[in-house]
């Protein structure tokens, strides 16, 4: 998969992908990571990339033109069709669904705003959907785009090792993950759940099912009602 970013800081988010899985999966070619400055595209002394609003208010504006040469030079870099999008407060709220839909595209061209804003011209042009990392405001987009960068790299084929395997992911089944434990067995913090040293596999998922049923439905009942839950996983629950 190749992601391009476009941001007024593109050191950024490569320093964000460097480490990791998301550095592993670089470095197995499974990611490529592109960076383009809309500076570098920008004109004048100054090369000015932002414009007081029209009609007034606080903050500057991101100008049509450097970002639309900075797009059209990511799209250039590579034959392949890529979707491009848009970091914003305003867009769809990003989820693992959401983030496995990315993960499936060929390429992905990342658009990072600064100030108030992009010019609303360029993203009706250039945009196919905008995606937030939550509700809240951020002061720019590149945090987002690094944690779209890393989401989607962690689901690329042969970016896991078996025992990172996202399919035990909090989320991959819609509920939030079980507790885990690792050596010492006895520990002044407390002991570990003697199912989990049973050696009995079917007991120890169905005690990992019934943490994560609990949880979800603790921490984020919102939850409960998208998962689809099996009979069973309601017996569970009301264990
Ligand atoms: N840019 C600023 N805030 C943001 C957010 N919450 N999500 C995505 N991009 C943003």
């Amino acid at each position: 998969m190749r992601i391009d970013v476009i941001s007024l800081f593109p050191e950024f988010v490569a320093q964000c992908a460097a480490f990791g899985v998301v550095g592993r999966a670089g470095e197995r070619g499974l990611l490529s990571l592109h960076g383009w400055n809309p500076r570098d595209y920008a004109e004048g002394n100054y090369r000015r990339v932002d414009e007081r609003p029209f009609g007034g208010g606080p903050g500057m504006v991101m100008l049509i033109e450097p970002l639309r040469a900075a797009i059209r030079a990511a799209r250039a870099a590579d034959p392949a069709p890529a979707r491009v999008v848009y970091m914003s407060p305003q867009g769809v709220r990003l989820d693992q669904a959401k983030v496995r839909e990315l993960a499936a595209h060929e390429r992905l061209i990342l658009l990072c705003g600064r100030y108030e804003g992009v010019d609303e011209r360029l993203i009706q042009a250039e945009v196919d959907e905008d995606v937030s990392i939550g509700d809240y405001v951020l002061s720019g987009g590149e945090l987002a785009a690094a944690v779209i960068v890393d989401a989607v790299a962690r689901l690329q084929d042969g970016a896991l090792n078996d025992a990172e395997s996202a399919v035990q992911d909090s989320f991959e089944d819609g509920l939030l993950d079980c507790p885990h434990y690792t050596r010492p067995v006895e520990h002044e913090l407390g002991g570990v759940p003697a199912v989990l040293m049973s050696g009995n596999h079917a007991h120890i998922a169905r005690w990992r099912r019934q943490q994560s049923l609990g949880r979800t439905w603790q921490r984020r009942p919102d939850l409960l009602d998208e998962a689809g839950l099996s009979k069973a996983d309601r017996k569970l629950l009301e264990a």
